[in-house]
């Protein structure tokens, strides 16, 4: 075969016919071409030699980066990706909670695809595969769950995140992986920002030092003969730059101001990253003044290739440059020529290679800056040894080491880091607990491994349908506790909603934010609503108990109204699967070292924490046992926003109101998501990611949603993919609606309005039911309450 004047195989003329053609003669093809079975030409498998040897299309593909969810090891030997994700939602085989021996046959099944032999003198290059292991390899069930950055940044212990990091990266080896999307390296300056938990700090000098720990310990260090070795893999530092600083927090946002003043802050922990050896930078979904990252030239590359001189690999953010002016997920040379290096294209990976090939073909995107960026990812390859006759995964050393996922050692690694993370805001002479103590464990989140662990866990928004069967071997707080009250000689029962005739000595609820990630996570304020441990606080105080509030959150939050009620407030953040951390310093274990590396607020109105005179605790602040704590202080327990939530938007955005609860008969789907008696709540795209529902009613299922009363109207921005095959009514203010007709015409018509009024609803109430008598499904993409609707007709 001789090479086109385009520098391509003729026989690639077009990729198909290349496959068949070349495939249907096995005998012409050289073995010696294949990387992985060349392991005596280490000259010939250098990535520029590797490079000369490459057809246009294969260039290509060593820059597109699929999801796991749209490709088969079929599509990974037909086109040979470089680089493969799987997102926080994809599981091997479609199963979001696959075993973990299906992620290591999966990782064996697409380096095979990836190195069987090419014709033509062709290199086979193994592919790599990336994760989001964000605190731990939290998306395989069983492995270690280690707390979340916002918790890592309270130990104020980079040795210890390095520690963090090595672990991780060994399970990460268990399971056939080579690559994680980590660390995060935000400064979060606005905690309303949903991704707040996955910063360190809002103070960039420490997410300096943290991030550089994290990359070190994941990565090894630079010079080390370890470095990228057996049990390291390759690290991200993410999100390039500012996605901490959007306004008023917004997810994926824009950051405004005066470029070299944004740097000092967003961009300040990438050169101590750079300095670690970092293998790659991912691009962040934000803009800068305007301009979306993923197609800034000025920032992506001369910024980050030029000042900063950093030479891995620039990889995408799921579908970023889709976000680029003029571009579409599967058509954006911009992001190439801008600086970027991987397309992470979850879905539309077909299309955009072609857009690629065609596009270097007419000279939209020079060969040159092609090869640049296969030449980097081939780098970050060779560096990961693979380009020298690495075996399969599963036959690398710690390849199917199951002892090692979720080891005892690396459990109590995790364990010790919730005990340092612990930051003891109040402490009214009730902590540490004394032995001998009757002691009651109250609130929903007390034995809730799923909340404990948070976002990025098994699944994307970690919780939902999530079970601690979802965290094998994985401690809840309550179970710590009980541990540790037998050790102490104190006895402890787990008392969910409070017991009204206990006579406990004193109360710990635990309690807090249901699990988030990305912009679900995003608030309009800081006030924590949900009144459960507030409740559970003041009906022990009355009964003159007292109370040791255990506060999980992903941020601070303003939490005057539960400070005040309680004799002693824990920030316990999102600890992960090691609950028993918690005890350590309750009981007094562990000595309490743990302090805020963020603002904690006064106040719950909008407005960025860190930016304010009125914080409650200050960066720094958490309180010793050997240490006289400060004087008590009764918080200020007015928040306007709590008042002025009327709670008229019920679901829009992706977001149930917090004042809203969704229930499959009695099961909570929190968020309008999850599963139980029959109704299947699923996050679709509408205009935005998930910002919809897909509801799915099994037989005679029905789903209630209550909220605010407020006599109005409901407006339902609905879709109805398929008619339903059984009546369907809708139940409110104790009257019932057979709504089949409307939603039989509404099939096929895409989005429409349905206007549900007391005139055909009674008066229409606090809670409205769907039910449906055969299987049906449905999708809604807001709900609304309207006092000007109130009076007109129902209508779909
Ligand atoms: C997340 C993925 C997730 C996907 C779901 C992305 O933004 O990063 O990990 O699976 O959305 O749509
Ligand atoms: C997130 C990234 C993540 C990627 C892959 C994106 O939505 O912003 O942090 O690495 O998805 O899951």
């Amino acid at each position: 075969m001789a090479r086109s004047g385009m520098g391509r195989w003729v026989c690639g003329a077009a990729l198909g016919a290349l496959l068949t053609a070349c495939n249907a003669a096995p005998e012409v093809q050289s073995a010696s071409a294949s990387v992985a079975q060349a392991p005596d030409t280490k000259a010939a498998n250098t990535p520029e030699a590797l490079l000369a040897r490459m057809s246009l299309e294969r260039k290509v593909a060593q820059i597109i980066q699929p999801d796991i969810g749209s490709i088969t090891p079929e599509d990974v030997r037909q086109y040979r990706f470089g680089t493969i994700l799987n997102g926080g939602n994809s599981g091997p085989y479609g199963n979001d909670k696959a075993p973990a021996a299906d992620w290591l046959k999966l990782a064996d099944e697409y380096w095979e695809a990836s190195t069987a032999p090419l014709p033509n003198g062709e290199p086979a290059i193994p592919a790599l595969w990336a994760t989001d292991a964000v605190h731990g390899h939290a998306n395989v069930p069983g492995a270690t769950v280690f707390p979340h950055n916002i918790a890592l940044g309270a130990t104020f212990d980079p040795d210890l995140i390095r520690r963090i990091g090595a672990a991780t990266a060994v399970e990460i080896e268990v399971t056939g992986l080579d690559w994680t999307f980590a660390p995060t390296v935000a400064v979060a300056r606005d905690a309303r920002w949903g991704r707040t938990y996955e910063s360190y700090s809002e103070n960039p000098q420490l997410v300096t030092r943290y991030g550089a720990a994290m990359i070190e310990g994941l990565q090894g260090r630079v010079g080390d003969p370890g470095f990228l070795g057996q049990g390291k893999v390759a690290a991200t530092a993410k999100h390039y730059f500012g996605d901490g600083g959007t306004a008023q927090g917004v997810d994926q946002g824009d950051v405004n101001g005066d470029l070299k003043d944004l740097m000092a802050i967003h961009a300040a922990p990438y050169p101590a990253a750079i300095g670690a050896g970092v293998a790659s930078v991912m691009a962040s979904f934000n803009s800068i003044n305007g301009t979306k990252m993923h197609g800034n030239k000025a920032l992506l590359t001369d910024e980050l290739r030029g000042k900063l001189g950093f030479e891995g690999v620039v990889v995408g953010d799921w579908n970023g440059h889709g976000q680029v002016k003029g571009c579409t997920n599967s058509n954006c040379p911009q992001s190439l020529l801008a600086g970027l290096d991987i397309y992470m294209v979850p879905e539309d990976w077909k299309a955009l290679h072609a857009s690629l090939v065609a596009q270097v073909e007419d000279g939209t995107i020079p060969m040159a800056r092609l090869d640049e960026a296969v030449l980097r990812v081939l780098r970050m390859k060779q560096k990961l040894g693979i380009l020298d006759g690495e075996v399969k995964p599963s036959a690398r050393p710690n390849g199917g080491k199951w002892d090692l996922l979720g080891s005892p050692e690396h459990r109590a690694l995790a364990r010790e880091a919730v005990a340092k993370s612990q930051v003891i805001l109040k402490n009214a002479g009730v902590l540490p607990l004394k032995p001998g103590a009757k002691i009651e464990v109250a609130g929903s989140a007390a034995d809730n491994v799923p909340q404990q662990a948070g976002g990025w866990s098994v699944t994307w928004q970690g919780g939902g349908d999530l079970t601690a069967a979802d965290f094998p071997g994985a401690t809840s707080i309550w179970s710590g506790i009980a541990s540790a009250a037998k050790a102490a000689g104190s006895e402890a029962v787990l008392a969910p909603k409070a017991s009204d005739t206990g006579t406990p000595d004193i109360a710990i609820v635990v309690f807090g934010e249901q699990p988030y990630a990305e912009f679900v996570g995003d608030r309009k304020d800081l006030a924590f609503r949900d009144e459960e441990g507030l409740k559970l606080l003041k009906a022990y105080r009355a009964r003159g108990i007292k109370t040791v509030a255990v506060f999980l959150s992903g941020r601070p939050l303003w939490v005057n109204r539960e400070l005040n009620a309680a004799d002693a407030f824990v920030a316990a953040w999102l600890p992960g699967s090691e609950g028993a951390g918690v005890a350590d310093v309750l009981f007094g274990k562990v000595q309490p070292t743990g302090r805020l590396s963020f603002n904690w607020p006064a106040v719950c109105d909008a407005g960025p924490s860190n930016l304010r005179s009125d914080v409650l605790f200050g960066q720094g602040y958490g309180l010793r046992y050997d240490a006289p704590p400060p004087p008590l202080f009764p918080a200020d327990e007015t928040c306007a926003a709590l008042t002025h939530d009327t709670g008229a938007t019920w679901f829009a955005s992706g977001k149930l109101s917090a004042q809203v609860q969704a229930v499959a008969d009695n099961a909570l789907l929190p968020d309008l998501r999850g599963s139980g008696n029959g109704i299947v709540a699923a996050g679709v795209d509408r205009k935005a990611q998930e910002d919809a529902r897909r509801i799915t009613f099994g037989p005679g299922a029905k789903l209630t949603l209550t909220g605010p009363d407020s006599g109005a109207a409901w407006l339902i921005t609905y879709l109805v993919a398929n008619r339903p095959a059984g009546p369907v009514t809708v139940t409110a203010g104790g009257k019932a609606l057979d709504i089949t007709q409307g939603l039989s015409v509404a099939e096929g018509k895409g989005w429409r309005e349905m206007v549900l009024t007391p005139a055909c609803l009674g008066s229409t109430g606090k809670a409205l039911t769907f039910g449906s008598v055969a299987p049906f499904a449905f999708q809604i993409a807001e709900i609304t309450r309207d006092e000007a609707a109130a009076k007109a007709e129902c209508s779909f």
